[in-house]
């Protein structure tokens, strides 16, 4: 009797929490790339697409969205874990009405960055354009709520930008152009200047829960670890070295905005350790592979070169931490939101 009055108790006290939680974030919006992205670039006229078979293949109804997973990205764990909806709505898809996008809604475009030299390389939707999409849907917004209503929703929302990687992986070593322009030093400052510029923007418009994503250990995404089949397949090192400069560089970065800006919320939310720890520990955490992914070959395929008539795709993609060559699996996208929410996210949210 006694401990069912305690575990009434204690369950009461999360209850009134979570409560808490839900009636600060009615909604979560969405900046970034393929790691968020979840059917934008189905809409637009670029080669950087996911909406066939067999992406999807483990999401609601086994359905191609448009997210490079076989499930569901990270940012739909971070909504159900508002306990607001289980996935997010992309801004141009038809399918979603104003009702679907008023708890929040998704910008991000695979294959993007912070630099428009990014965006350009693959023709998908360069961050600015994201944010003259999020000032029309802002407006949209009004419309529907009315003024007050929908300024609360925009103020309490809780706000994901996530992107980066592509700015070095797609551009800086992969075209010529910023790497005779800048070191890559200087162009990780030159990110940098461009990510507090976005903040400083959502914050005029009167964001103040932003969450500023950090980069994966980027030198061990399969397609990486491929170009380096001849020296071993490890990880390429150069390149997290990287991702962990630009890294601590962000957190600088949020902790100068954390002063300056009155109010702000601005969390640094960074992957690179949990990833890291999956792949050189996988069967820790459940996974027999971290070396290749579940489709195709597990080398190279991603977008259009995973096809579902690969015979070497794999059966149980819960078995692997990358889906494709460059993106993680739903199982992997569920552990780095969980982790940001434990680690993070209680205590930032709730007052
Ligand atoms: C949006 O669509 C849902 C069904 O998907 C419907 O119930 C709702 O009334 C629609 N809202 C508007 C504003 O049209
Ligand atoms: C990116 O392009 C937009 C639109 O042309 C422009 O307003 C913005 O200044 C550019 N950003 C940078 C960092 O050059
Ligand atoms: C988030 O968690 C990291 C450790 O993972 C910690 O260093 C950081 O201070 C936390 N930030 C907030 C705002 O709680």
């Amino acid at each position: 009797m006694a401990h069912k009055t305690i575990v009434g108790v204690l369950l009461a006290n999360l209850l009134l929490q979570l409560q808490i939680v839900l009636a600060n974030v009615p909604a979560v919006i969405v900046f970034g790339d393929s790691s968020v992205d979840t059917g934008n670039n189905n809409q637009i006229p670029t080669v950087v697409k996911s909406n066939f078979e067999p992406y999807g293949r483990d999401y609601y109804g086994g359905q191609p969205t448009g997210r490079f997973s076989n499930g569901r990205v990270f940012t739909d764990f971070i909504s159900e874990a508002f306990g607001i909806k289980l996935t997010m709505p992309a801004y141009l898809d038809p399918a979603h009405n104003m009702t679907d996008k008023a708890t929040g809604v998704c910008f991000a475009s695979a294959g993007t960055g912070y630099d428009n030299a990014t965006s350009d390389v693959l023709s998908v939707i360069p961050l600015w354009k994201q944010l003259e999409y999020y000032k029309n849907y802002r407006q949209e917004l009004k419309d529907y709520l009315g003024q007050e209503k929908a300024e609360t929703v925009l103020r309490e929302a809780f706000y994901v930008i996530s992107l980066g990687t592509n700015d070095f992986l797609e551009n800086y070593y992969a075209v010529p152009g910023r790497s005779s322009e800048y070191s890559v030093e200087e162009y990780r400052y030159f990110l940098a200047g461009i990510a507090g510029g976005f903040i400083k923007i959502l914050y005029g418009l009167g964001a103040r829960k932003i969450s500023l994503g950090g980069l994966p250990p980027m030198g061990c995404l399969p397609l990486e670890r491929t170009r380096n089949l001849f020296f071993g397949g490890g990880c390429i090192e150069e390149y997290n070295n990287v991702a962990k400069e630009f890294n601590a560089q962000m957190q600088g970065l949020v902790s100068k905005l954390n002063d300056q800006l009155s109010g702000i919320q601005l969390l640094f939310s960074d992957p690179y350790d949990i990833l890291l720890q999956m792949i050189q520990n996988p069967k820790s955490f459940g996974f027999t592979n971290a070396r290749e992914s579940c489709c195709g070959t597990g080398y190279f395929e991603m977008g259009y070169t995973c096809d579902k008539n690969n015979p070497f795709t794999c059966p149980d993609a819960n078995k692997y931490i990358f889906w494709d060559a460059f993106h993680p699996t739903e199982r992997t996208n569920s552990i780095v939101a969980d982790h940001l929410v434990k680690t993070n996210l209680s205590g930032f949210l709730v007052p």
